[in-house]
């Protein structure tokens, strides 16, 4: 695999304090990392007495001889970054060594910073400072930090430039970016060595390309997963999950999944099913699968304290917990209390941790919810059994709801790989999954994750609040994470904590009819807020939503296979299209892909908002259906968006493709078709198929559009050995409102000022007057 532009350099900026002169680097294992190819070979011929430079045809560093500094320039000799300071501090305790390691970079004016995985504030985070520290958080407001998970990586926006920079380390980190100085960006860790990635670009997109091919590419998951979910803690028994279910179904709404929260268990252990409320899981996946819904565990990686639970004996028999430094099981409490945890950062240990899957693999689940993986810790228990102290050295301490920092992982502090222990625990079950059910792909949904979790599955943001502004910073946590190649991601529709209105779930429904994970989740203590609770309008308006999601499913699949091959969000900043300050500000709107732009509702009682459009001309398209004005883009524009209205726009030459809505999915290859338009002298757009589970043959079907003069000319072109299904296609013309001259077609008919064109299922070209 060729991979350029990207340079990697470790830097030990405390060498000197610990006698160090030239610092030996042993080689590396990074659990982010899944890039296996071959370094491009450095040459330096540009080196002299006072320089050392190192480079390839796209990307150098050159490193001053005599204080260490360096800067990293492009193949034409263009500074990408410049390393302006450098520090280390080291204390120790009685487990070791602690540093508080820094570099700081050039924060060039006006240099706008993206990425940073799951993070509150803005979509630009310049001016702002985090931790990265996997935290669960009660309750979260919207600039709380840290969150559950961490992703050291940004992405810096010049008018001209666009690069990045990954800090490869596990151990706590911290990142100013021009806060305590608007010179400059400011990386600290807690261990002694930066490991840091540079990628250099040069567009938003080379970057986020370069930095999945670095840390991996989530793969294309099951077409159920990307249905509506439903999930709530408080399904207290098989019957309640079987009447939600039926709810969804007497209601006419899609449901594809549906979870059970920690009822499922008895006495929260886990890989357990209370038989008194649970009694027959096989069944109940079987009446579930009946109604085409599949079913969802939650699992929690801390480990009840008991004698004869079979999950506890083993752990303890096989050495396979996370101990004290004094060398005994850590005991905390989580749900179940006590708790040990499995020390999942060791191969061996994820392994048999992935063996308990089977059983639930067995019996026809369909996935997995790996919650509290940051592992969650309320508190110590048993304190003779631990080495906590209390004092703020650094050492013994806690951070958060978590284990100490000197927790043993095998002969590493749980400071050092605390952020990876969610990651761990994905992989162990993603393995389970490609282990027991060979033939199916993995559903691993997480909270806690690190650089590269996306490798193992979705991602959600945790405990959000029922409320209007958390409504609106998922939009800016999506982008951060979809940009940190974190492509699957969502919110808790409706909101977690608290409760809900009708208004506020329809307004997040028709937000997440866009998510790329779509789940409504809820607190036990919060009321009900299944779509039919609120009555109507609202239970109409959330079945529009949902309908809008199940038309988008061909849509949504092939931009889920692009970030699977090529890395890109499904969620984008505005900024993907050109990066201009007022994109940039742009926290309240989002594209879906390349094409559709949505500006959500974000406010209570409101329908009126402005949004920017970027650069460009771009069509009203409110819910995807019936065509309103053509906008000029690189300005702001005024919308009207009353309930049951989600505004859409679609960029001209953009195409959507569509489907019908159903109550649950099948195949992701569509029997119906319809490819939305907004003609432009040339349109582009693809669609990829197969059957939306496992492994089989795919099809791709490209569809290209050239206007001249007054007629528009559509081909299409399919590539793939998925024999197709269709039974019917249509093409819109959108604001195309003459239904005359129309070649290539069945029939065709004016709707609104749109041009609907019913196309022969094996069609190839299309000829239409504009
Ligand atoms: C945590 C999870 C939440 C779950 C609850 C009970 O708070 O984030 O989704 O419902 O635990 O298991």
């Amino acid at each position: 695999m060729s991979f350029t532009g990207v340079i990697r350099f470790r830097h030990r900026p405390g060498s000197s304090e610990t006698n160090e002169i030239h610092p030996i680097f042993e080689p590396k294992d990074s659990i982010a990392i899944s890039w296996t190819g071959e370094p491009i070979p450095m040459r330096s011929d540009h080196s002299d007495d006072e320089y050392a430079q190192v480079q390839s045809d796209s990307i150098s560093i050159k490193i001053n001889r005599r204080d260490g500094s360096w800067s990293v320039l492009t193949g034409n000799g263009s500074t990408i970054a410049r390393l302006v300071d450098q520090g280390s501090k080291i204390a120790f305790d009685h487990t070791g060594m602690i540093f508080e390691t820094s570099v700081s970079l050039e924060a060039v004016p006006g240099e706008a910073y993206l990425g940073l995985g799951e993070k509150t504030g803005p979509i630009n985070k310049r001016g702002l400072s985090f931790v990265f520290w996997n935290t669960d958080i009660v309750p979260y407001h919207i600039d709380s930090d840290p969150l559950y998970l961490s992703i050291p990586f940004f992405i810096a926006v010049r008018p001209d430039y666009v690069w990045g920079c990954f800090l490869n380390e596990s151990w706590r980190t911290e990142v100013d970016l021009a806060k305590s100085d608007p010179s400059q960006i400011r990386w600290s860790s807690s261990g002694s060595e930066m490991d840091l990635y540079l990628f250099s670009g040069p567009t938003l997109r080379d970057v986020v390309q370069q930095y999945t091919q670095l840390t991996g590419r989530t793969p294309l998951p099951p077409l159920w997963s990307l249905g509506a979910q439903q999930n709530r803690w408080g399904y207290e028994k098989a019957e309640d999950v079987l009447r939600v279910i039926q709810g969804y179904r007497n209601h006419g709404l899609p449901l594809d999944a549906i979870y059970m929260d920690l009822d499922h268990m008895v006495a929260n252990k886990a890989w357990t099913w209370n038989r008194e409320v649970f009694s027959d899981p096989e069944r109940l996946v079987k009446q579930a699968a009946a109604q085409g819904v599949k079913l969802i565990p939650i699992v929690n990686p801390g480990i009840k304290v008991e004698a004869g639970y079979a999950v506890y004996d083993e752990a303890v028999g096989k050495n396979y917990l996370v101990s004290t430094d004094r060398g005994v099981p850590l005991r905390g409490e989580v749900f179940p209390n006590p708790s040990v945890f499995p020390d999942l950062l060791r191969e061996e240990v994820q392994t048999w941790w992935g063996d308990l899957h089977k059983n639930f693999i067995t019996a026809g689940i369909a996935g997995f919810w790996n919650d509290m993986n940051e592992p969650s810790n309320f508190s110590i228990s048993g304190s003779k059994h631990s080495a906590i102290k209390t004092e703020d050295d650094g050492l013994g301490k806690i951070e958060g709801r978590t284990l100490p920092y000197d927790a043993r992982h095998g002969k590493k502090r749980h400071l050092e790989v605390h952020n990876l222990y969610g990651l761990c625990m994905c992989k162990s079950s993603f393995e389970a999954v490609q282990r027991f059910a060979p033939d199916k792909r993995p559903f691993v949904l997480t909270r806690a994750g690190f650089a590269g979790s996306q490798r193992y599955g979705p991602v959600w943001t945790g405990d959000v609040s029922s409320s209007w502004s958390h409504l609106s910073a998922s939009i800016s946590m999506l982008v951060g994470l979809g940009l940190s190649g974190m492509p699957f991601c969502g919110a808790d529709v409706g909101g977690f904590h608290g409760d809900t209105t009708g208004e506020l779930l329809v307004r997040w429904y028709q937000l997440a009819a866009f998510y790329p994970f779509l789940r409504n989740h809820s607190h036990k203590m919060s009321v009900r807020q299944e779509p039919w609770q609120f009555g109507e309008p609202f239970l109409t308006y959330v079945k529009e939503a949902l309908d809008l999601r199940y038309r988008l499913l061909p849509t949504l699949y092939t931009l889920m296979f692009e970030a699977a091959n090529a890395g890109h969000p499904v969620i984008r900043p505005l900024a993907y299209i050109k990066a201009d300050e007022e994109s940039l500000l742009s926290d309240d709107a989002f594209l879906f892909g390349e094409n559709v732009l949505v500006a959500p509702i974000t406010h209570a009682n409101a329908s009126r908002r402005s949004v920017y459009l970027p650069p460009g001309e771009w069509l009203e398209y409110p819910n995807l259906s019936e065509c309103l004005l053509p906008r000029e883009g690189g300005q702001f524009v005024a919308l009207e968006a009353s309930l049951n209205r989600v505004m859409t726009y679609v960029r001209s030459g953009g195409l959507v493709a569509l489907t019908r809505s159903a109550s649950h999915t099948t195949t992701a290859n569509w029997q119906h078709i319809e490819w939305h338009i907004n003609p432009s002298s040339r349109v582009e757009g693809l669609l990829y198929e197969d059957e939306g589970e496992g492994f089989g043959e795919h099809r791709i079907t490209r569809v290209i559009g050239e206007s001249r003069r007054d007629q528009i000319v559509i081909r299409r072109v399919t590539e793939g050995s998925l024999p197709s299904v269709r039974e019917s296609e249509q093409i819109h013309l959108l604001g195309v409102e003459r239904a005359s001259a129309v070649e290539g077609s069945i029939s065709h008919h004016v709707r609104g000022n749109k041009l609907v064109i019913e196309v022969p299922v094996d069609w190839s070209e299309l000829k239409a007057a504009t």
